[in-house]
């Protein structure tokens, strides 16, 4: 009776349309892009702006309704899927973009835009934006600021958080956070605003962003390499590093995701077979090859016979498809488990061949992948065949990453995944606090409960 009468309050803030309660209007908000997150929804409230926003939360605040916070659904750690009856709230609708900062190198979008609006709003006034990522035309804004995304150019401009001047959040309560001013420079107390990102939809919703955007680099080239091992990789990419300031994107695939993509492209590998391909993007104002070959020739890697370059857009775009459609390749093979962890570079090659027999000995027949952004050791372990329900290879991996010393989440967040190993990646006084700072902003637990802290509550309450 509670939720019936909860449910027509929220109809009058945002109209019945906006309300989505059959299983068929649902059915498309209720899964991610991993397939392994799924369940079910109460209702889908899909407000078109930021007061709508905050008179629905406020409703679910006095009712005490938990919510699932929902982008673009292109999340792959059950973080903004309903599992059990949960209310989603979809910032689709929240699409506006104001371009009156661009001389200052800032644009203002609602957190429905997607990256690729981003992007291409940034190109039409000479700006680039500083994040990206294969899921571009669908991930949208608040999600990739709720998970602090990171991508194929965090070598270069750093994870979202860098990225962002201010938000606006709606908070549990439904009242509407806006963080700094409009000035470029701010350090008037507490910075709320990046408290926010990385949070995963658990201290307030994200409703628009104030971005900032990167310098346009007219000249490119793309290059792919094969080595024998990672620690010949990441040697590789510290040699680039010294030699130029215009090495943007430094990707991994092993040979298992080579064959997996090549496949699914029906292609053969640009180069010849490898245990490892290198991915490296240059971009510069004129010459980016400069420091290029030199790095190469360093590293013993000048050979015409295992490096293929691309110097204009469309074979650049021919050789990302190789890294850019590994996780779709994956996902026509069946629903992986995907680990997605920071290493340490000096340990990354030793955690490559441990991953495999650890994942292997706890589950036999298994197949397991590795591809991710070399720059920072951010390695996706997916395990192609095992039980979407069986824990205890998720367990095998993220038990080896805090052994070697890494994290468990290095730019996808924590979400249902992996919320029950967070004390692997932050210690009792970093998970109290986080505790303390949950409890003083969403004190029903109301937003997104069961991600990131680990526990279970499930629809209404
Ligand atoms: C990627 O780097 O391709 C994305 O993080 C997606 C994935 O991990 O599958
Ligand atoms: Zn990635």
């Amino acid at each position: 009776m509670d939720f019936a009468n909860a449910l027509s309050e929220i109809e009058r803030a945002v109209s019945s349309a906006q309300v989505l309660t059959s299983a068929d209007l649902r059915a498309t908000y209720e899964i991610d892009w991993s397939r392994r997150w799924k369940g079910n929804a109460s209702a889908v409230v899909r407000p078109a702006n930021t007061d709508e926003l905050s008179a629905v939360l406020a409703v679910c605040n006095r009712f005490k309704i938990a919510c699932v916070p929902q982008g673009g659904r292109t999340g792959l750690v059950g973080g903004g899927v309903p599992l059990d009856g949960e209310v989603v709230i979809s910032v689709q609708r929240l699409g506006s973009i104001s371009t009156s900062e661009i001389d200052s190198g800032i644009v203002t979008v609602g957190a429905g835009v997607t990256l690729g609006e981003v992007q291409a709003t940034a190109a039409r006034s000479g700006w680039d934006f500083g994040v990206d990522i294969a899921s571009r035309e669908s991930a949208t804004i608040g999600g990739m600021i709720a998970t602090n995304a990171g991508g194929m150019k965090v070598i270069r401009h750093g994870q979202m958080r860098a990225q962002v001047a201010s938000l606006e959040v709606v908070l549990a309560d439904g009242s509407v956070l806006k963080g700094g001013g409009a000035s470029l420079k701010d350090n008037a107390g507490f910075d709320l605003s990046q408290l926010m990102i990385g949070s995963e939809g658990t201290l307030g919703i994200v409703t628009e962003a104030r971005l900032k955007l990167v310098r346009q680099m007219p000249s490119s080239v793309v290059f792919l390499v094969g080595v024998d091992n990672l620690a010949a990789g990441v040697k590789l990419v510290g040699t680039l590093r010294r030699a130029t300031e215009s090495l943007e994107s430094a990707e991994f695939i092993d040979a298992a995701s080579m064959d997996v993509v090549c496949e699914f492209l029906s292609s053969t590998p640009p180069i010849q077979r490898s245990r490892w391909y290198v991915l490296m993007e240059c971009a510069a104002d004129a010459d980016p090859l400069r420091g290029v070959n030199e790095a190469l020739t360093r590293s013993g890697l000048d050979d015409d016979s295992d490096t293929a370059v691309a110097m204009e857009s469309t074979s650049q775009r021919n050789l990302w498809q190789y890294r850019e459609q590994i996780t779709d390749a994956i996902s026509c093979l069946g629903i992986p488990h995907k680990l997605d962890v920071g290493i340490p570079l000096a340990r990354l090659d030793e955690f490559a061949d441990q991953v495999v027999k650890v994942v292997q000995t706890t589950s036999p027949g298994v197949t397991v992948l590795l591809f991710g952004h070399l720059g920072e050791g951010n390695v996706h372990v997916n395990i192609l065949g095992a039980d979407p329900d069986d824990e205890s290879v998720d367990d095998a991996v993220l038990q080896l990453v805090a052994q070697i010393g890494g994290n468990i989440a290095s730019e996808h967040g924590v979400g249902r995944a992996k919320a029950r190993w967070l004390d692997l990646s932050r210690t009792a006084t970093e998970i109290r606090t986080m505790r303390e700072i949950k409890q003083a902003l969403d004190p029903h637990n109301i937003l997104n409960p069961g991600v990131l802290f680990p526990s279970h509550v499930s629809g209404v309450r």
